[in-house]
This record gives structure tokens, C-alpha cells and sequence, in this order.
């Protein structure tokens, strides 16, 4: 059975996706806002990271307390968007490492063509979040899952800031052992297979290419 995805309805996460959908936001301010909402949505699928407790000196006392306990973890982007979240996961994360795995949809088919893979050689010893702003169809994060399980990743954890019903489904299905976390869960996919009300184009937008 696939775990329950998680969807933030935090009101700063709310709010700084709406600032985002704002066709009017220019690339400087959206590639701000990706940033910021990759920090908050770290925040909450960090949860469950193992404690061990250490004891340290304080100018007061000595006490027992809890640190990380050294989990590995490798952050793996979907190019292109999924670059515009490193910077916020790193700002928590800033021991992960980082992988890359591109992949493109073809604009007919909305099939994801993979161009792209570079992980950590010790992939199979981290817990891998993949990174991508839109999971449309959900075709290129199923298909980078794939790819990055076939590298030995074990433990997976998949977030993105807006999520189609249609691709949060297919994703679900295909990946059932993967934690999903989201941002906004919107209402569906046009004809183009564009999330709406969505953002439009994530790459495009965070590069400034259109
Ligand atoms: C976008 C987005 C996802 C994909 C989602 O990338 O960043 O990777 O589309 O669509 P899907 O769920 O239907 O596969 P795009 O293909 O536009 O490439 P880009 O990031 O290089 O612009
Ligand atoms: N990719 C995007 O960047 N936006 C969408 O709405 C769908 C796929």
C-alpha cells in the first residue's frame, strides 16, 4: 500500500506559493521563493531524522542532550527546476550531498527523455530526496526514481512544491515505498499537461528562458 503524501497547508508555504503563481513575479523573486519554500518543505519531511543524544557543557550544567545522528543524505534534482531547490535544502541539509539526473518531457508525448545521471557514489548507503518544483504527469519523477532506485538508492523521499491529482496518483502507484511531500495539491492538468492553476512553466520561470 502507497504512504498518505503529505500536503503542507502552512500558511507561509501557502503564501509564498501564491506570491509564486503571480504571473506578474519576476525570475529574481521566484528563484527567491523556490528557495525558500525547498527550506520549508525540508523542514517538514526532515521529521522523522534519527536523534542520538551527546553530552555537552553549558555555561551552566552539564546536560544530556540530542544531536543528528549522522544519517547520510543525498539530494538528487531534477534538472532543470529541480536546481532552483539545492540552495534551500542546503541551508538545513548542508552535510548532503548532491546528485543530478536530468530529464526533459517531450512536448507531444509529455514523455520524460532522460539525459542526465550523476549521484554520489555511495548512493546506496543515503536516504535520497529527489527534487522537482511540478509534478505534472508525474512521467520524469517516476521515471528519475527509477533511474536513481536502479543506482542502489534504497530509502527515497520525493518533494515538490505544486502537485497535479494526476501525476501525485501515478507517482504514488508506481513508487508505493516513497514518502511524497507537497506544497499545494491543485485542482488538475490542462490539454498541454500544464498544472492548473499551477505556475506555469518552473524551469522557465526560475531561468528566465521565456
Ligand atoms: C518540468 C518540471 C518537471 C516536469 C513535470 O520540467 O520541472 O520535471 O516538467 O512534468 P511531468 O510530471 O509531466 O513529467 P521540464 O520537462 O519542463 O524540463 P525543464 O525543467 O528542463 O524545463
Ligand atoms: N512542468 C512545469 O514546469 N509546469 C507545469 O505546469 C507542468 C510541467
Amino acid at each position: 500500500m502507497s504512504k498518505q503524501p503529505m500536503i503542507m497547508n502552512h500558511p507561509l508555504v501557502q503564501h509564498k506559493i501564491s506570491l509564486m503563481r503571480n504571473k506578474h513575479t519576476g525570475t529574481k523573486e521566484f528563484k527567491e521563493l523556490v528557495s525558500e519554500l525547498a527550506t520549508l518543505l525540508c523542514y517538514e519531511a526532515t521529521r522523522d531524522l534519527p536523534l542520538e543524544e551527546i553530552e555537552i557543557e553549558t555555561p551552566v550544567a552539564i546536560a544530556k542532550t540530542k544531536v543528528l545522528a549522522g544519517r547520510k543524505l543525498a539530494l538528487v534534482p531534477i534538472l532543470r527546476a529541480g536546481l532552483g531547490m539545492v540552495d534551500g535544502m542546503l541551508t538545513l541539509l548542508p552535510a548532503a550531498k548532491v546528485g543530478h539526473i536530468g530529464m526533459y518531457r517531450n512536448e507531444e508525448t509529455l514523455e520524460p527523455v532522460e539525459y542526465y545521471c550523476k549521484l554520489p557514489e555511495d548512493i546506496a548507503e543515503r536516504d535520497v530526496i529527489v527534487l522537482d518544483p511540478m509534478l505534472a504527469t508525474g512521467g520524469s519523477a517516476c521515471d528519475a526514481i527509477t533511474q536513481i532506485k536502479k543506482r542502489g538508492a534504497r530509502t527515497i523521499k520525493f518533494i515538490c512544491i505544486i502537485a497535479a491529482p494526476e501525476g501525485l496518483a501515478k507517482l504514488q502507484a508506481q513508487h508505493p515505498d516513497v514518502d511524497i511531500y507537497v506544497g499545494s495539491l491543485d485542482e488538475k492538468l490542462n490539454e498541454n499537461g500544464y498544472i492548473v492553476p499551477g505556475l506555469g512553466d518552473a524551469g522557465d520561470r526560475i531561468f528566465g528562458t521565456k
